[in-house]
């Protein structure tokens, strides 16, 4: 799809215009009544603008053939732009011209144009693409398709450059999302691995990926015991570099819990919904997605990405309860639960960037307790930092965005519960509760002193439900909040 963005009026025959419950709408409406040729009284008493409200005229005079409302609502977020085009455009898909004019002019919504198009764009994506049938392509979506976004003449630079970013945006989003999506047998380790080096070979960073040989060497203890029990793909350690900046600029790592499918090891899980733990791996798709784009959009940053990734099986040779086990930073680790695993490769990752990178700021996202679900539900992902001011900062940029964060406390008082009779350190806590906190407890002693680090547990956000798939899918959570947080950095 190509988007032209002009301030004469489109000649599409097929228009949207967007529109928010506030004091112009009645004012709004009467202009596209009589754009239209409809009474302006019956469009005011049909249509009041509510949040994802929509309302469908024909056209009245030729080259005009219908016209939607989107309701916005009152004041809506950058969120609630992504979610009503999101929602229209997938929803009305079969439907849709190949050619689309979208009106931001009449009710000045230039501003938003970069949430606009991200909605558009992800609009397009699909969960189905193991289906055997193949589906109907959509004209809008195909090469030939256009959106003609029509803004105010002194807006047109800015709206060209927003909406260029969004499809960008969304284009990285679906990218992560049908790597979450993708099974345990289309997505392990390697691939992880392929991923990232396609990626840094198209959009310009550096990649290095360790074997499990080379893992071994460097004493990646912790990440090989997870790895263990998962003969056929072996563990990978995924290293990436993006330098937008010279030596001066901040130096950020991220890590990202990179666990293809957690069966929980010999501590096995339910069988349930244990198939929802192909998206294990959504704090590397974030990390992932977010090197792509600093690239893709040439931030001015030097970005250092890690992902330990693996397996969690059971099988003759997994890990037990109970093992002791080694780590990369040489602690000593008594694993009472092998399905707590998340914790240990993201020990040898959050080691190994401290150690190797020296990074300003560390954050990591792993999908990592189900405890932070139960405190805080699929709404906002949990916030653990030792750093008020990147707390604060990550906690503003999540309203922003709409990828919620809310923070858990990381003091001292939980410390203990992790304490091992026999080794330096248990995976998990004495006492079931408070299990968000104690696990972020448990990373802390490997960031070995670093004092600016944030540790973001999505277990409830990467993968939810949606009205774009049946069952959970992807959301790739993560990858607009960091992304917007690395661009006012
Ligand atoms: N991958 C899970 C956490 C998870 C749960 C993610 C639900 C997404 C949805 C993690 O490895 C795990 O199994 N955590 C255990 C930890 C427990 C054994 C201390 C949990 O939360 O139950
Ligand atoms: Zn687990
Ligand atoms: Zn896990």
């Amino acid at each position: 799809m190509k988007i032209n963005i002009i301030s004469q009026n489109t000649a599409a025959k097929v228009i949207i215009f967007p529109l928010i419950d506030n004091d112009n709408l009645v004012e709004n409406l009467s202009k596209i009544a009589k754009h239209v040729g409809l009474s302006a009284e019956n469009l005011q008493q049909d249509f009041k603008a509510g949040l994802k409200e929509n309302l469908m005229l024909y056209g009245k005079h030729e080259g005009l053939e219908k016209v939607y409302l989107l309701g916005l609502g009152k004041n809506p977020k950058q969120a609630d732009f992504i979610k009503v085009f999101r929602s229209f455009f997938y929803n009305s898909k079969k439907k849709l011209p190949k050619n689309i004019g979208l009106k931001l002019k009449l009710a000045g919504l230039e501003e938003y144009a970069e949430f606009i198009v991200n909605g558009i764009c992800l609009a397009n994506y699909e969960v189905g693409i193991y289906k055997t049938e193949k589906k109907i392509e959509v004209d809008f979506f195909s090469e030939g398709g256009i959106l003609e976004i029509q803004v105010a003449e002194n807006t047109l630079e800015k709206v060209e450059i927003a909406a260029k970013i969004g499809q960008e945006i969304a284009e990285t989003q679906a990218r992560i999302m049908a790597l979450v999506d993708a099974p345990a047998n289309f997505k392990y380790p390697q691939k992880l691995a392929e991923f990232a080096i396609e990626a840094g070979e198209k959009y310009g960073f550096d990649v290095k990926v360790f074997d499990e040989k080379q893992c071994y060497e460097l004493g990646l203890h912790a990440l090989l015991s997870v790895g263990k029990g998962s003969t056929e793909n072996p563990v990978r350690f995924i290293v990436m570099e993006y330098k937008g900046s010279d030596e001066k600029g901040k130096k950020i790592g991220l890590v990202g819990k990179g666990v293809t499918f957690d069966t929980g090891g010999i501590s096995i899980k339910g069988s349930a919904s244990m198939s929802y733990m192909k998206s294990d791996m959504g704090g590397a798709g974030a990390v992932l997605g977010t090197i792509e784009l600093a690239a893709k959009l040439k931030l001015p940053i030097h970005l250092i990405g890690v992902i330990p990734a693996t397996e969690n099986c059971v099988d003759g040779n997994a890990l037990k309860p109970s093992d002791v086990i080694s780590s990369y930073s040489g602690k000593t680790i008594e694993v009472i639960d092998t399905d707590a695993e998340g914790r240990l490769v993201l020990a040898d990752g959050l080691a190994y960037i401290k150690k190797n990178y020296e990074p300003d700021i560390i954050v990591d996202l792993a999908t990592l307790t189900g405890n932070c679900i139960a405190a805080l539900g699929y709404v906002a992902a949990g916030l653990l930092s030792n750093n008020d001011e990147l707390s604060d900062k990550l906690l503003n940029i999540s309203q922003l965005t709409g990828e919620k964060l809310w923070r858990l406390p990381l003091w001292d008082d939980y410390k203990d519960m992790m304490n091992s009779d026999v080794a330096d350190i248990k995976n998990l806590s004495s006492m079931p509760l408070a299990g968000a906190i104690t696990a972020a407890k448990f990373l802390e002693v490997f960031i070995d002193g670093h004092t600016n680090w944030a540790h973001l547990d999505i277990a409830g956000l990467a993968f939810g439900d949606s009205e774009f798939a049946k069952m959970k899918s992807g959301t790739a959570y993560g990858v607009r909040l960091l992304t917007a947080w690395l661009r006012e950095i």
